[in-house]
């Protein structure tokens, strides 16, 4: 009997992975002949293991030095392959090929119906979609300024918070910061929809933050990814999937919200936020061309992960850093009081003026790295690339710590210096090229527009109105970057001093 159900397991075993075995042969066979890229050894089924199994992103940039600009091995049973070179990164992600996404155990479900998880055809719509709705409000006209006077609102409500809060206890100000941020984002989605109180937000900021703490850097589903329904390894999927499906529920309301808004209300000439300009498209379309509800939630939904987390990390970086180094913080507001003074609110039109603002934002997303990593991409067909064969299905992931972090690059890229995105006159020098923060190519950040001119507002007001220090005889804490997907700082608390407004 025994000897039955051991066969009977091993007759299963062997079924299931059967296809993983065989991918995997085939690959290192290749690998071996040098028609793949070069990589470090992986065990059947497990993968390869770097020496520093929490910092992935380090593991990532040993191997890149040790075995070139592109890099190959086995993730679990998944082959990867990885691109720690601007320019490769660059030629990459512009080809068709390099445009999909894995579907994995995370982002298979419930997701689907939006943009950052979707591809082929669907995501080429809503990606266009998302674009240009994005772009209406970044670019110019009634809705930019619109979205101006909210950015100023938010501005001055996170100023008059910091006041309140910082000047006589050090405060962490990461929740300060991230409600900020969903302000800005559900002005983006909905116009009015969500005021600073509504409960709703909170939900919706709760539900992004589990869903990123759920996205582990390295983890047992992520080596064996076919456990994912068995217990108890399935607990971390539930509780994606979980916290995807409350903010899909939340979305869903503010969307409906803000139909029934727009009804009663004259439509402006252009789209004045996300739902107005897809309501406007549902309208226009034939039955070929339908954009579902469901859709519009979805790509609702992905903006508010996509943006509110990581424009949360950037504010706190920058706060951390110009804390950190009170010269810097001195120039910026120099620059600040010379360019806007003390009379009249920052505002997006300040932008091109304000070169100094502009290079610590850059410095300060390449130092802390915030994205390591872009989001992973899959190759949608057999492709040919700088000589390598890339099979159908492969990972691939571009590595910016590895860019971020390069000696040969930036000369000295452990000093946080934001003069080395200016030229001698003060201006910017053009380097910002070489920084991909917002990833590039056919799947770059479709939100960069909105998130830059929001960092650029929310800062400047911020630097305008107070100061940052560490508590009386306290240093800042040590750079421990922790989390793989995003790289958060160490927490650390501040004083906000208001300014004297000078003579
Ligand atoms: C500092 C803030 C932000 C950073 C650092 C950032 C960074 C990124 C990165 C690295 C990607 C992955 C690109 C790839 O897979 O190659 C991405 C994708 C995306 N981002 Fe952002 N992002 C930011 C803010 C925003 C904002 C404000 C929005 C929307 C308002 C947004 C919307 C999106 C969307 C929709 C995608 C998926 C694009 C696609 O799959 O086609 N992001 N972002």
């Amino acid at each position: 009997m025994l000897i039955t159900i051991l066969l009977l397991l091993l007759t299963t075993f062997l079924a299931v992975l059967r296809r993983p075995l065989w991918v995997y042969i085939q690959r290192m066979l290749e690998r071996q002949q040098g028609r793949l890229p070069p990589g470090p050894f992986s065990w059947p089924l497990i993968g390869a293991r770097g020496n520093k199994l929490v910092t992935p992103w380090e593991t990532m940039t040993e191997w890149a030095q040790h075995y070139g600009p592109i890099v190959s091995f086995f993730q679990g049973s998944v082959f990867t392959v990885v691109l720690s070179d601007i320019e490769v990164i660059k030629a990459a992600f512009k080809l068709p090929a390099f445009e999909g996404r894995p579907l994995n155990h995370f982002f298979k479900e419930p997701l689907g119906q939006g943009i950052a998880f979707t591809e082929g055809a669907r995501w080429r719509k809503h990606r266009k979609l998302v674009v240009s709705a994005l772009r209406g409000l970044a670019i110019s006209g009634n809705p930019q300024m619109l979205f101006d006077d909210h950015l100023k609102q938010v501005a001055w409500n996170l100023v008059e918070r910091l006041k309140s809060d910082g000047p006589g206890t050090a405060i962490d100000p990461k929740s300060l910061l991230n409600v900020a941020a969903g302000n800005v984002i559900s002005f983006v989605v909905a116009k009015d929809v969500l005021t600073q109180t509504d409960p709703r937000l909170r939900k919706i900021l709760t539900s992004v933050s589990d869903i990123f703490s759920a996205i582990p850097s390295s983890d047992i589903l992520s080596i064996l990814p076919w456990l994912k329904g068995v217990p108890p390894f399935n607990a971390q999927t539930n509780s994606f999937a979980d916290a995807f499906n409350r903010l899909f529920g939340v979305v869903g309301d503010v969307v409906a919200d803000r139909r029934h808004t727009l009804s009663a209300t004259t439509q402006d000439a252009e789209p004045v936020d996300f739902a107005d300009a897809m309501f406007r498209r549902q309208r226009l379309s034939d039955s070929d061309d339908e954009l579902k509800d469901e859709e519009i939630i979805g790509m609702a939904s992905e903006i508010f992960f996509a943006a509110t987390e990581d424009i949360t990390l950037s504010l706190r970086w920058m706060v951390l850093l110009l804390t950190m180094h009170p010269d810097v913080q001195a120039k910026l507001q120099n620059e600040i009081d010379a360019v806007i003074g003390h009379l009249r609110a920052p505002s997006v039109s300040d932008r091109a003026s304000l070169n100094y603002l502009e290079a610590v934002r850059l410095e300060s997303m390449r130092y802390s790295c915030e994205t390591p990593f872009s989001l992973p991409h899959r190759v949608t067909e057999d492709t040919t690339f700088m000589s390598y064969h890339i099979p159908k299905d492969t990972t691939v992931v571009a590595n910016f710590y590895a860019h971020n972090t390069s000696e040969a690059f930036w000369g000295d890229p452990n000093v946080f210096r934001p003069e080395r995105f200016l030229d001698g006159a003060g201006k910017l020098n053009g380097l910002s090229s070489q920084l991909l923060g917002f990833s590039t190519g056919r799947r770059s950040c479709a939100g960069e527009n909105v998130a830059k001119l929001t960092l650029m507002v929310l800062l400047a007001t911020a630097m305008q109105n107070v100061a940052f220090s560490f508590p009386d005889g306290e240093a800042g804490p040590p750079l421990v970057r922790t989390n793989g997907t995003a790289l958060h700082p160490p927490v650390h608390k501040i004083l906000v001093i208001p300014r004297t407004i000078p003579a």
